[in-house]
């Protein structure tokens, strides 16, 4: 089973906003990366709107042919956005509403209620739901137990402890990922993945289902050019 690469595109809504009008044109890049072999395309709308804004998210609904994966901190504009949307899945994301990018995962023995009122709600609009979360055998009981479909592991641990040692950067995740198999949590993950470390990862995490790829995905399309580069990490995920 391939694993599915979804392109975290907030970095070009990023590069839009910079100058006021719409070039980059967010929605026309969200469809070359699907035509260039992306299989889901992720935002990240963060509640100050610097780089994907709500009115984007609407848009991207009637225009993304594959998976669209809406991710953030779930306060009620947020929910009432993703409730109208009706994306394939939404990531709830633990982040303080000026955080600069998602630095940890849920605590999901202290947030279990919130997080299963919450879930409850977006499985009434018929949306699979991911839990960001750590690999701890603990948190992941726990977030079985709020209902969620799926865990996207924060990889930022991962990515930074590679270059040092790949198999102790590798371990806990390989770890958890087999308790989540057999809990039946299915497995996404996400953050400071890139052409270097992101082979090993799939490599050793049985049934990783989805990746979502952003900073280092357009860092490497610069040099390479979004075709070629999507092209490149669709080959790591073989
Ligand atoms: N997953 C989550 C929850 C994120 O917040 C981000 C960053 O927006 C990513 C994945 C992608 O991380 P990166 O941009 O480092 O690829």
């Amino acid at each position: 089973m391939n694993c599915k690469l979804s392109v975290n595109i907030n970095k070009i809504a990023l590069l839009r906003n910079s100058r006021g009008n719409n070039v980059p044109n967010l929605i026309q890049f969200a469809k070359d990366c699907e035509s260039y072999g992306a299989d889901g395309i992720t935002v990240h709308p963060r509640p100050d709107e610097r780089h994907i804004k709500y009115s984007d998210v609407y848009e991207l609904k009637e225009n993304v042919q594959t998976e669209l994966n809406i991710e953030g901190y779930p306060d009620e504009r947020f929910l009432k956005m993703v409730c109208e949307v009706k994306p394939h899945q939404c990531t709830l994301v633990p982040d303080a509403p000026g955080a600069l990018t998602s630095d940890n995962g849920w605590d999901t023995i202290k947030h279990q209620t919130f997080l299963s009122e919450i879930i409850h709600r977006l499985h009434e609009h018929q949306i699979r739901v991911s839990l960001f979360i750590n690999p701890d055998k603990e948190l992941l009981d726990k977030a079985l137990l709020t209902g969620s479909d799926r865990i996207e592991f924060y990889t930022g641990p991962y990515a930074h402890d590679y270059s040092q040692n790949k198999e102790y950067a590798i371990h806990t995740y390989a770890n958890a990922a087999n308790y989540c198999n057999e809990i039946g949590l299915g497995i996404n993950a996400g953050h400071d993945l890139n052409l270097d470390n992101l082979k090993y990862f799939k490599d050793h995490i049985n049934n990783l289902l989805e990746v979502s790829i952003g900073h280092a995905l357009v860092k490497d399309a610069l040099y390479y050019g979004i075709e070629n580069t999507i092209g490149m990490y669709k080959r790591l995920l073989k």
